[in-house]
């Protein structure tokens, strides 16, 4: 018997991959949550050798994609009674603005509107858990605003302003998880897992690459920037610290932004719509 059962996106490389591979190695059962099943298999194969444990499975997830995100919360909720973990790992940034199959700006959609999405389809699978949530954010959220005139950025894009504003929404996110769902037993966290040698910087282009080059002699390594997430889904007694945001396993200081409850619960309201109109 496992003594948990943990859902994480973005396992297919650095910090989510390192989450994963630990807390495989505690015996929890690990549902990846992936946009490309190929690399997903291998990361699986790879976790079930290192650990010996067995129960580790692959399931379909494009976060910038609703349908897709929809669609892997019904196998989980037609899979699995209870969620006790879930880490909202995935993240990225783009150097130009895109847009997600639903005609959202890639940064927002890819970093909050799909975690929206997939945390609140799974409330139920959540609160049978009584789970945590924990979600990868960033100290970037400092150089973000919440610019709901221009949520999609299409009046100006700054890969900087959207990645910030992004990770600011993944702070928010979870002191909205905390404060909506901590009467059923739901604890919700965001982190930050320090500067880190992933894949991060692969996807970026001209100065973002640079000013990533420049960090990597002071970068920690994927393990070590999955140490916050993995003390977020383990440790004892974190429930006085419900909707709090980390860094280095401690409770830290977020920017005055990330303290906005008007915006905080704008931006609930906001996603909450989004998703329904993508349905309509
Ligand atoms: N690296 C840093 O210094 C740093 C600092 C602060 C915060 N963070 C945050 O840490 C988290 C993990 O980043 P990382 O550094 O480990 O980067 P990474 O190595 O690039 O890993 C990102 C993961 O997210 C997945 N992903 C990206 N877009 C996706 C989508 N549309 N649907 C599903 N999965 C998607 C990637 O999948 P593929 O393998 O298919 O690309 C990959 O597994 C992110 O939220 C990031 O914002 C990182």
């Amino acid at each position: 018997m496992p003594i948990k059962t943990t859902v994480i996106t973005g396992a297919t490389s650095g910090i989510g991959k390192a989450t994963a591979m630990a807390l495989a190695a505690q015996d929890h059962a690990v549902y990846l949550l992936v946009r490309n099943i190929i690399k997903g298999e291998a990361v699986k194969q790879e976790i079930v050798a290192q650990t010996g444990n067995k129960q580790i499975y692959v399931i379909k997830c494009d976060l910038a994609d609703l349908q897709s995100v929809r669609e892997a919360a019904a196998e989980l909720s037609q899979k699995l009674m209870a969620v006790n973990i879930l880490i909202n790992n995935a993240g990225a940034g783009f150097s130009e603005r895109q847009l997600s199959k639903d005609g959202f700006e890639m940064t927002f959609a890819t970093n909050h509107l799909g975690h929206f999405l997939l945390t609140t389809s799974l409330m139920p699978l959540l609160e049978r858990g009584q789970a945590r949530i924990i979600n990868v954010s960033s100290e970037g959220h400092k150089l973000g605003k919440p610019n709901f005139d221009d949520l999609q950025s299409a009046q100006s894009y700054s890969s900087f302003k959207a990645y910030g504003m992004a990770k600011l929404f993944n702070i928010y996110f979870a002191r909205s998880l905390a404060q909506k769902f901590g009467e059923k037993g739901i604890l919700a966290f965001s982190l930050h897992p320090g500067v880190v040698s992933s894949n991060f910087a692969d996807k970026l282009k001209g100065f973002d690459k640079v000013l990533m080059k420049l960090a990597g002699p002071f970068m920690i390594t994927s393990e070590q920037g999955a140490e916050t997430s993995i003390f977020l889904a383990t440790a004892p007694r974190l429930d006085q610290f419900n909707g709090s945001y980390f860094k280095k396993k401690k409770v830290a200081k977020t920017a005055t932004v990330a303290q906005n409850a008007a915006a905080q619960e704008k931006l609930w309201q906001i996603s909450d719509k989004l998703i329904s109109k993508s349905l309509a």
